[in-house]
């Protein structure tokens, strides 16, 4: 059995239709990442799955149908997700979104401090508050912060947006230890991130799944350039 199973799916805001009956499918240990152009539905897709968006459709998590259950209940049952934007509080120090992200709980200590130590530039940041963080570093932190509850499933949205090629760098090398510890559902913009990341891919079209393949014969055969060209 598949760790995620969407059939469906359908989100809208207020009366408009965004996602228009979507399935996916993510299976143990895989890398699946979705690739579309601005405004193409992938955040709300995301939304939608981690129960942090309504929608109507059925999705599959581990076994559960938890397709009316709340996003604090779907996370407690293994799903992270790291949004695009916004991941941190503004207020609260880089320790305080630590311990937060624990759930106060002692035993998921080491594990943090084990994903904290590849950024160490929030280790040096600790008292500081999260909404003066860079944008790579606050996108770091809410990393740190979703793999924290050892995940089974993280959805991950445009990890390395609008960061600078070394911070980019490291969130690769970050990237590919999440896919050592867990299925990970990326929407990822930048091809050669993706490349890198490798696996399934499905191209995402104003609320629709318009191609599927491994990433790298999708790139090599110019769908992913002619897709995403307008
Ligand atoms: N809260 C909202 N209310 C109304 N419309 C919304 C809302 N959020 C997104 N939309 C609309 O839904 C559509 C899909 O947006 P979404 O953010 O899911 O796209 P995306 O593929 O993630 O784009 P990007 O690559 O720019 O992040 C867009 O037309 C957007 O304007
Ligand atoms: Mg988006």
């Amino acid at each position: 059995m598949s760790l995620l199973t969407v059939h469906d799916l359908r989100v809208s805001y207020g009366p408009t239709e965004i996602i228009h009956g979507i399935d996916l499918s993510v299976e143990r240990g895989e890398v699946l990442t979705l690739i579309g152009l601005n405004g193409a539905g992938k955040s709300t897709l995301l939304k939608a799955i981690a129960g942090l968006l309504p929608s109507s459709g059925r999705v599959e998590f581990d076994g559960n149908d938890v397709s009316r259950w709340r996003g604090a209940r779907i996370n407690r049952a293994g799903l992270a997700y790291v949004p695009q934007v916004n991941g941190v509080f503004a207020g609260l120090t880089v320790a305080d979104h630590l311990e937060l992200a624990r759930h106060f709980r002692a035993d998921r200590r080491g594990l943090q401090d084990e994903i904290l130590a590849w950024f160490p530039v929030l280790g040096e940041r600790l008292g500081q508050d999260a909404q003066t963080l860079s944008g790579g570093q606050r996108k770091m932190l809410s990393f740190v912060m979703a793999l924290s509850c050892e995940p089974t499933l993280v959805l991950l949205d445009e990890p390395t947006e609008g960061v600078a090629p070394v911070v980019r760098q490291q969130l690769v090398e970050a990237l590919h230890q999440v896919t050592e510890r867990a299925s990970v559902l990326l929407v990822e913009q930048n091809l050669d991130t993706a490349l890198a990341v490798g696996g399934r891919c499905l191209v995402v079209e104003r609320g629709m799944i318009v191609e599927s393949g491994q990433i790298t014969e999708l790139a090599a055969s110019g769908v992913i350039e002619s897709r995403l060209s307008v």
